[in-house]
């Protein structure tokens, strides 16, 4: 295992010893970045559900999308087995394929580039905004050609994507908006829930999300006909799914009208849906109350940034998915992967979001690009960190996580 070479052995602050020097953690045992909150009421939900006899896509999902819609106050809601399988559909029903382009970030997990890929289309990368990490709407209205087709924003950690810029933009150039909301359920931009622009809408439910079904995702949208072939795509591409099939004695064939995918979601996983769903708003708050806890412990330590983050909660409302500290990389005395490192020997399940993406070898390879071609992303990239945030951890977790961070800091700091 590698080890880290501190400038000062000891702290200045606690006068602890790092546990990457063989002091104690920070914590007793390791504090999971996005450990899913789960009770009783979903445990027994999913019991019931199993006990019902109909385990696949059915009324328990229905009655989720039904649920998913009101709250964010959007027309329809289309469950589907993930974020990925969201945004691949999405791309394909709004017929973006080979020869198009689709601006997007690079400041993304691999899933939104890879949907992109996915219907043959290309991928354009923009650069982000330094302060929200989100798409500079200037740098997507310069990178518009006679082949784009569509923007593809990503609301990163849970922070709206500068919306009334981009829908501008759109409008203009003719292109349609795909939004990738993975980090983003229970934000709200410009007094509306983020889900609720009537763009296709693309949310994640996997396992650390605000919300987790395990694995699973919702595509929101306003269009009925859409909707219906989005309902019709994620299964097979047949006409009648087997709930409607299996409910009534009479014979209903289900006729193929496209070879689609499989991509529905269970009863089973809409069974945890439907009650994290009613315990969104108090988690959201919790996020925010330790949010708020790192804010006040960090903003003593010089040369730290953070995202930003709005204070008008009502009109504009950070999801809080992902808390993100960028180092002062040139004032430390370890790289920012040594730094993640000593952050985890003191039990702190710190991780990293995100390598930029055209950094990674496939984009770069098939894309020519590479260092320099996108500064801010990369900048980002090169010096970020995420801290864990989750309603399932402590008030003391996160005392132990700002007692660790501040140890670790102290220690590198010149
Ligand atoms: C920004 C972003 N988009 C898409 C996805 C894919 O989500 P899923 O795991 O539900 O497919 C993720 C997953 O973490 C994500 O972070």
């Amino acid at each position: 295992m590698r080890t880290v070479k501190p400038i000062n052995k000891t702290n200045i602050i606690t006068n602890e010893e790092l546990a990457v020097h063989g002091g104690k953690p920070a914590a007793p045992k390791m504090i999971l970045f996005g450990e899913p909150k789960i009770g009783e009421e979903e445990i027994e939900e999913v019991v019931a559900t199993l006990r019902s006899g109909w385990i696949g896509t059915g009324p328990k999902t229905k009655e989720f999308e039904n649920r998913f819609a009101d709250y964010v106050g959007v027309r329809h809601a289309v469950a589907v087995s993930s974020c990925t399988g969201a945004l691949h559909l999405s791309l394909f029903v709004s017929g973006i394929g080979p020869g198009d382009e689709v601006i997007t970030t690079p400041l993304t997990f691999t899933a939104t580039v890879n949907a992109i890929m996915h219907v043959g289309a290309t991928p354009v990368f923009v650069d982000v905004d330094p302060e929200t990490f989100n798409l500079d709407p200037e740098r997507v209205e310069a990178k518009i050609t006679p082949r784009t087709k569509a923007i593809l924003p990503v609301h990163f950690g849970g922070l709206s994507n500068d919306m009334n810029a981009l829908t501008t933009i759109a409008r203009k150039h003719k292109l349609i908006v795909i939004e990738d909301a993975a980090h983003a359920v229970g934000g709200v931009y410009d007094g509306k829930k983020i889900g609720s622009s009537g763009n296709l809408t693309c949310f994640s439910f996997y396992a650390n999300k605000n919300l987790t079904t395990a694995e699973g995702g919702m595509i929101t949208l306003n269009d009925a006909g859409l909707k219906k072939k989005l309902e019709m795509l994620r299964l097979h591409g047949m006409e009648v799914d087997a709930w409607k099939r299996y409910k009534v004695t009479r014979l209903i064939h289900s006729r193929v009208i496209y070879p689609g995918f499989k991509y529905n979601l269970t009863d089973f996983q809409s069974s945890l849906g439907l009650h994290q769903l009613k315990k969104l708003e108090a988690f959201l708050t919790i996020r925010e109350r330790y949010a708020a806890m790192y804010d006040e412990a960090f903003r003593e330590l010089f040369g730290l940034r953070f995202q930003f983050r709005p204070t008008d909660l009502r009109n504009n409302r950070h999801a809080l998915h992902l808390y993100v500290i960028l180092l002062d990389l040139e004032n430390l005395s370890v790289s920012r992967d040594e730094f993640v490192y000593a952050l985890r020997m003191e039990n702190i399940g710190a991780a990293i979001h995100y390598t930029a993406l055209h950094m990674e070898p496939y984009y770069q390879k098939t894309f020519n690009l590479g260092a320099g071609n996108l500064p801010v992303a990369e900048w980002i990239s090169e010096r970020t960190l995420t801290l864990p945030l989750s309603p399932a951890l402590s008030e003391d977790d996160i005392h132990n996580v700002i007692r660790g961070f501040k140890k670790v800091y102290t220690c590198f700091r010149r």
